[in-house]
């Protein structure tokens, strides 16, 4: 009788990255002379340094477009391929259509479908996650999962306390089944609407629709309950990694990279103290770029897999928290 081969089980793969970021930076010393801040203040709270800044002409896309093109190059993918595209984002080019519509376009992606998912700054992860049911029920499926966001055009840069903590980005990733034990190995979402006032942009849309008074008092404008995000923050993302590991059969000693979401450095810090995982496991950005909602990890893996940082096999740890709140993890072998 012929030997019986074990045919192993089909995991999600990220087989791509890529970065699109506008050329201009900000510095916080720049941001001095706008409102009432100071370098010291931003980063001993938060730990940004610079964030990037779309020109006057950018939108979404064009972020989201570059990214995309890296990752697909990278996957060695061909547009035509992709069968999905999925862009997280809260800062979409338009109302209509959704900026993955605009995405599938540029790249002639004619085999896509695509569409947006806002779920706050958990939005790629969401992302991922939603790409990944689709791959199971298809191990050949070829995902784009993309963050991209321009918060600086949904920011009040008369508000020291919003208008210094973002920055634009874009991150992509070619996603597919492959059945050589990388992957994903355990996904977790979460959410609480009830505290939905926490981080808000309530302008523009049904129930503040566009008007003079809507942009007089700058309703579209990110508002957030810094502290009370904080304090939430730490515990939940320390929970998301707990859940994935212990669903994974881990410990966070085994884990090589930990990518949470760059919100703040003080928050991952905490995470990671919490979790055991000491600071040279942990993929920082939040200095280069403030927080890029969506793009923040997609960002962070491609740029530590370029930089040699991220390698096969390396078993890496995603946590994410955002506006809704959102929330989840990821545990993967690269
Ligand atoms: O990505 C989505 C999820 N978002 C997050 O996870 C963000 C979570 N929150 C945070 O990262 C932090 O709460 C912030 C960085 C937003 C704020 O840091 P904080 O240590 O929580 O400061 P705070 O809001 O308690 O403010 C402390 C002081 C206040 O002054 P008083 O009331 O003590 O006199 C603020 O008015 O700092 C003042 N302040 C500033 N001072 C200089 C607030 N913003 C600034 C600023 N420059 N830009």
């Amino acid at each position: 009788m012929p030997p019986i081969r074990k045919k192993r089980r089909v995991r999600t793969a990220i087989v791509g990255t890529g970065v699109g970021l506008p050329k201009r930076v900000l510095t916080n010393f720049d941001l001095e002379k706008m409102v009432n801040t100071s370098d010291a203040w931003i980063v001993q709270r938060t730990g940004i340094r610079e964030r990037r800044i779309a020109a006057e002409g950018e939108s979404t896309i064009d972020f989201a477009l570059a990214a995309s093109r890296q990752a697909l190059a990278e996957a060695r993918v061909p547009a035509e391929e992709i069968d999905l595209i999925i862009v997280g984002t809260q800062t979409p080019d338009m109302v209509l259509p959704s900026t993955a519509c605009l995405l599938q376009a540029r790249l002639e992606a004619v085999n896509a479908r695509p569409f947006d998912l806002k779920a706050g700054c958990t939005g790629w992860l969401y992302s991922l996650v939603v790409a990944d049911q689709f791959i199971k029920n298809n191990p050949s499926l070829k995902a784009l999962v993309v963050g991209a966001e321009l918060l600086s055009r949904s920011l009040d840069w008369e508000d020291r306390t919003t208008c210094v903590l973002f920055g634009d980005a874009a991150g992509a990733t070619v996603v597919t089944g492959r059945r050589d034990g990388r992957g994903l190995i355990s996904t977790c979402l979460g959410g609480d609407g009830s505290q939905w006032r926490a981080l808000t942009m309530i302008g523009g849309g049904t129930m503040h629709p566009p008007s003079h008074e809507m942009v007089d008092k700058k309703l579209y404008a990110a508002r957030m309950e810094g502290n009370k995000v904080f304090k939430l923050a730490v515990p939940v993302m320390e929970e998301m990694a707990w859940m994935v590991l212990t669903e994974g059969g881990y410990r966070p000693e085994e884990v090589d990279l930990f990518i949470p979401h760059q919100a703040n450095i003080r928050i991952m810090e905490s995470v990671a103290e919490r979790l055991g995982i000491p600071m040279d496991k942990v993929v920082v950005n939040v200095d280069k770029y403030g927080n890029t909602s969506t793009a923040s990890i997609p960002v962070a893996l491609a740029e530590s897999s370029r930089e040699g940082r991220l390698k096969k096999d390396d078993l890496v740890l995603i946590v994410s928290f955002g506006g809704g709140f959102t929330w989840g993890g990821a545990l993967l072998r690269w």
